[in-house]
């Protein structure tokens, strides 16, 4: 099939453009391969450059609607502060040299989409616009959003089998799950400082759906030999009856990038008719795409499921 479509696929990486890196961190940053690629100066100038990007591309291709989804790197965590919870605060210190980073590169790109009214996913756990001034931003410009980070592997696991374990009264007692993989991705989390952001959105979805909290170890490696092959051994202790300790181990060996593109394809979807339906804010019916979903704290997978079908039946008039 890649073969079949190389023609065209080369013909669409003439679309690539230069983005930025400011507040991306060096991980990311070693990456870059083009001197024009925007590093440092005021924020604003940057989200100006995507924004024309943005509209030259939907000009070029005369697309009626949208969608940027956000796959790039992901970056290290991101400190919120006082300036991310008042939009008119953040478009100031946006506008001014600074030596304090205001906002990382995910969500100049976030800004730069809803600013102009375009639905906008985060598909990793980059910042993105996870925080209250964009969320305020989606409200003022009437458009969508959804995030943060996508739901493809051991996560989607975890959540399918932790109400198991809750529904049966079987006690966790510890979850330790360690991921092995290759590609860029895992170089890039090979960096303490960028693999804790996928850390934090692993680790949470265990406790939250049992509601306590058992001991948990997530760890992530880079083996460069493995590729785009994603290896995830799972050691689940658990107890039963009369307090018996028993274990559940699974091995999950993913191919990351197709696990991945159905769901990107089908969010880009999900949004742009959402948007042509009106919708505004963060689209909550989303939940089950991702591991740390924007304005949901359910991630049991089923629950999550669940809204997803209601969302359509109501849209079919069901
Ligand atoms: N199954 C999956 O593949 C999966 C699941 C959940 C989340 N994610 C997240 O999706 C993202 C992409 O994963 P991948 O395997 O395709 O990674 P990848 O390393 O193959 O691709 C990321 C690309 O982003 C580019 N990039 C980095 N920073 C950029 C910036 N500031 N501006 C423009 N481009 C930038 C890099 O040069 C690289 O080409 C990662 O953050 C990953 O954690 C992937």
């Amino acid at each position: 099939v890649i073969s079949a479509c190389l023609e065209t696929l080369r013909s669409w990486d003439t679309n690539v453009r230069p983005g930025t890196l400011l507040n991306a961190g060096d991980a990311i940053a070693q990456l870059a391969d083009r001197p024009d690629v925007h590093q440092g100066g005021v924020a604003w100038g940057a989200i100006d450059r995507i924004q024309a990007d943005y509209q030259a591309f939907q000009a070029r291709h005369r697309l009626d609607q949208l969608v940027v989804i956000n796959v790039a790197s992901t970056e290290p965590p991101f400190e919120l502060r006082g300036v991310h919870n008042d939009l008119g605060a953040l478009r100031t210190a946006l506008a001014q040299p600074t030596d304090v980073p205001v906002l990382p590169a995910s969500s100049l790109y976030a800004i730069a989409a809803i600013d102009l009214g375009i639905p906008y996913v985060n598909f990793t756990p980059s910042l993105g616009a996870t925080f209250p001034a964009a969320l305020a931003l989606a409200q003022e410009r009437k458009t969508v959003l959804a995030g943060q980070d996508g739901k493809t592997g051991e996560t989607l696991l975890k959540s399918v089998l932790a109400p198991m374990f809750a529904h049966r009264n079987l006690r966790l007692l510890s979850w330790v799950g360690h991921n092995i993989f290759g590609n860029r991705d895992g170089q890039v989390l090979n960096d303490p400082r960028n693999k804790e952001s996928k850390l934090r959105t692993k680790d949470q979805v265990v406790s939250s759906i049992l509601g306590y909290k058992p001991q948990t170890l997530v760890s992530i490696e880079y083996v460069e030999s493995l590729d785009d092959w994603k290896t995830a051994w799972d050691h689940v202790h658990f107890q039963g009856f009369l307090g018996t300790k028993m274990i559940m181990q699974f091995l999950w060996q993913g191919c990351d990038s197709l696990l991945a593109a159905p769901l990107v394809i089908d969010l880009a979807r999900l949004m742009l008719f959402a948007q042509q339906r009106g919708e505004i804010g963060v689209l909550t019916h989303l939940a089950c795409f991702f591991k740390n979903p924007m304005g949901v704290s359910e991630h049991d997978f089923f629950k999550q499921w669940h809204m997803l079908t209601e969302y359509v039946a109501q849209r079919q008039g069901r």
